[in-house]
């Protein structure tokens, strides 16, 4: 089986580095491409894929149907961690969504905080780490991938303790010290966005201040 989202590949190979037991449940699956290359690849062994809407499970169902896995990759329907409730899951992958979604879904069942979780948010990643942080959870690893011309980023925490500053909660503990290509397109793609709004602002405007103090965070993580 061939996974066609570059970053849907760079989760599933972090997935196989950092796995803990052999049951992913996949949460917002769409397709369920991610738990079924995995099953495909031997990662794991079996999989929940779980979505809150019933076009997506009636994809995963053909997904699952295609490759011949219903005994192994079952798609189950509803809101976030709901469906795995009274599941046995060694870890959890949230893709492709929201970081305020993620927040949402995370706390909803705090009881199940004790899971290793692979998440992949497209946005509000400072809200999602502090979130993280406060909730007891530590940053095992993080990174990120370039697909169709956008950067994502993802990481893979588990319950632990960390404590993280502000440019932590904006550039991630770990990709600020790994500094990376990718890390170093990101953040002055955006320098550039923040140098283009500071331009369109009239001296003395509000904003001024914050976009200011934005760009002299990134010149310096760059630097
Ligand atoms: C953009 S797709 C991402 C699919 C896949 N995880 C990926 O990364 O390519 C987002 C999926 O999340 C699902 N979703 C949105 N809110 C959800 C929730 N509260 N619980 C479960 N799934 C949700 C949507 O129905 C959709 O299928």
């Amino acid at each position: 089986m061939k996974l066609h989202s570059k970053r849907l590949l760079a989760i599933a190979q972090a997935i196989a580095q950092y796995k803990q037991g052999t049951i992913l449940a996949d949460i917002g699956t769409d397709h369920a491409y991610l738990p079924c290359f995995l099953y495909d690849q031997g990662v794991i062994e079996k999989a929940y894929a779980c979505d809150v809407a019933k076009g997506p499970l009636v994809s995963s169902k053909q997904t699952i149907m295609t490759h011949h896995m219903e005994d192994q990759i079952i798609p189950l329907l509803g809101n976030g961690l709901d469906p795995i409730v009274d599941k046995e899951v060694d870890m959890i992958s949230i893709c492709g969504m929201g970081g305020m979604l993620m927040i949402e879904i995370l706390d909803a069942h705090k009881e199940m905080h004790d899971h290793r979780f692979f998440l992949q948010a497209n946005n509000g990643l400072s809200e999602l780490r502090a979130y993280l942080e406060k909730h007891h959870f530590h940053i095992i690893d993080e990174d990120l991938v370039e697909d169709a011309h956008h950067i994502y980023e993802y990481m893979i925490v588990e319950k632990g303790e960390m404590v993280l500053d502000e440019d932590d909660l904006l550039f991630g503990p770990i990709n600020r010290k790994k500094k990376n290509n990718l890390f170093r397109q990101k953040w002055q793609f955006e320098l550039n966005v923040q140098k283009k709004i500071i331009a369109s602002l009239p001296e003395g405007h509000p904003k001024r201040t914050q976009v200011m103090k934005m760009i002299k965070k990134i010149e310096k993580v760059l630097a």
